[in-house]
């Protein structure tokens, strides 16, 4: 049996798209059961729509605290009937309470080689320090931002002339791998928090 795993985004969704079309195999140990956004115009909507995947638009400025909407959230993601969650490019902060309740079951990917280059920023920061290589990683969430147990990275180079679009864009292409590679590691038992 497949495990179903709730994917939240807040725009693009091309993550999102990979592990949709990867669970879309036989034998991938896991399935999309719903995409979830803050945002109602976020553009994987459509993609997730179009695969016939249940869609749901939680609007945080709807909600008069974090708690709240975290809250809401939580119950939302449970009657989904999901067992993990990925965070692909969900560009909200959760709180402890909520992260808790997730433990090992929620994982992020972050465009950067962790520890390294956390935050919003990390294709532009990792330039901006002169790096030679950069890269992405799926860790496991927890309370603190981008700082979870890493279960996979994978890297490239910063090539002399690179602009935060262009790294930006080769990195993407190794997260779109990798992403889809973690969560079937962790569908299957294969890494645990
Ligand atoms: C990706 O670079 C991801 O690593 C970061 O946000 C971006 C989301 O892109 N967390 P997309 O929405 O999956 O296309």
């Amino acid at each position: 049996m497949k495990k179903k795993v709730a994917v939240l985004i807040s725009g693009r969704g091309s993550n999102m798209q990979a592990l949709v079309e990867a669970a879309a195999k036989p034998d991938y140990p896991a399935e999309v059961c719903a995409v979830i956004s803050n945002k109602a115009d976020a553009k994987g909507l459509v993609f997730a729509a179009a695969k016939k995947i249940p869609t749901h638009v939680l609007d945080h400025k709807t909600f008069e605290s974090r708690d709240a909407f975290d809250t809401a959230l939580h119950d939302l993601i449970k009657k989904t009937g999901a067992e993990f969650v990925c965070l692909a490019g969900f560009m909200r902060l959760l709180t402890p309470g909520f992260t808790r309740k997730w433990e090992g079951k929620m994982i992020n990917i972050h465009p950067s080689l962790l520890p390294l280059f956390k935050g919003a920023h990390a294709q532009r920061d990792a330039i901006e320090a002169g790096a030679k290589e950069s890269g992405c990683t799926v860790h496991f969430v927890v309370a603190e931002m981008d700082s979870g147990p890493i279960i996979a990275q994978a890297k490239v180079p910063v090539l002399p002339g690179d602009t935060e679009e262009t790294l930006s864009a080769r990195i993407l292409k190794e997260e779109h791998t990798l992403y889809p590679a973690a969560l079937a590691k962790l569908a299957r038992g294969e890494v645990r928090m």
